[in-house]
């Protein structure tokens, strides 16, 4: 695992898009793996302004995101299908056709799940996947747990990820219970990991992660067995490293 040191947010954000846009100008042809949240939104902002001055492009790029809520229709403002547009796919050049988030809405969620690991596994798995932190250490939906998961799966998503979440819904009681989350088997088979903190309130989380022990009550720890994990964090996050 390497580990980057950021002064801040920004820092980070910047410290990530120039990884990212790199990953790009080398492969224009590259599959991405993408993630929500708050964390890699000034990563989305930065690749953007980049893209709009023609210094990186994403017009061939295909992405496959890590998650989404079950019951959350894409149009639904608090759906990542929607996150994805607004933050990012909307600001860049990249075709709409090529981009993939997990149904949560499916009649059939089991079957979706089963589809999007067959879809990820044709495209060949993501060159570079990108990873924000939750607070107990979970990536993607992966919350703790007694296994790693393998595949995409169905989540019940524990109390602390939902009070961590509620911040985006108008209450806590909007916050859907369950999500869809590609499995940990497929995250590591990305060839290479970007996992972005920031904040102390994911200083445990970071300090579990690089230094802990690799178990699945801290899913991001298994992260200690990749090969080419990158962590790139701001002061606040490694306070505790
Ligand atoms: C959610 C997402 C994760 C994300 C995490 C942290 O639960 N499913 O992919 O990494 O929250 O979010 P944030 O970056 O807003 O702290």
């Amino acid at each position: 695992m390497e580990l980057v040191r950021a002064k801040d947010y920004n820092d980070m954000s910047r410290k990530a898009a120039n990884v990212i846009s790199a990953q790009v100008i080398l492969k224009p042809n590259s599959v991405l793996g993408l993630a929500t949240g708050d964390t890699p939104k000034g990563t989305y902002l930065q690749l953007a302004e980049w893209q709009k001055k023609g210094d990186c492009s994403f017009a061939k790029v295909s992405s496959y995101n890590l998650d989404e809520y079950v019951g959350l229709t894409p149009d639904h403002e608090q759906s990542y299908h929607y996150f994805m547009r607004k933050n990012f796919f909307d600001l860049v050049d990249i075709d709409l056709a090529n981009t993939h988030v997990p149904d949560g809405a499916a009649t059939d969620v089991e079957q979706a799940c089963v589809d999007y690991d067959r879809i990820v596994a044709e495209a060949g798995y993501p060159d570079l996947q990108l990873l924000g932190i939750g607070r107990n250490g979970h990536i993607g939906f992966n919350e703790p747990d007694d296994h790693f998961a393998r595949g995409t799966h169905v989540v019940d998503l524990t109390e602390s990820t939902i009070e961590a979440n509620s911040r985006l819904f108008d209450s806590v009681d909007e916050v859907p219970r369950q999500a869809v989350s590609m499995g940990i088997q497929t995250i590591m088979y990305a060839r290479r990991i970007l996992i972005l903190a920031s904040g102390e309130d994911k200083a445990q989380a970071v300090r579990d992660m690089v230094y802990g022990l690799i178990t699945p009550q801290v899913p991001a720890s298994i992260l200690q067995l990749h090969p080419n994990c990158t962590v790139i964090a701001d002061e606040a996050a490694l306070s505790l490293c």
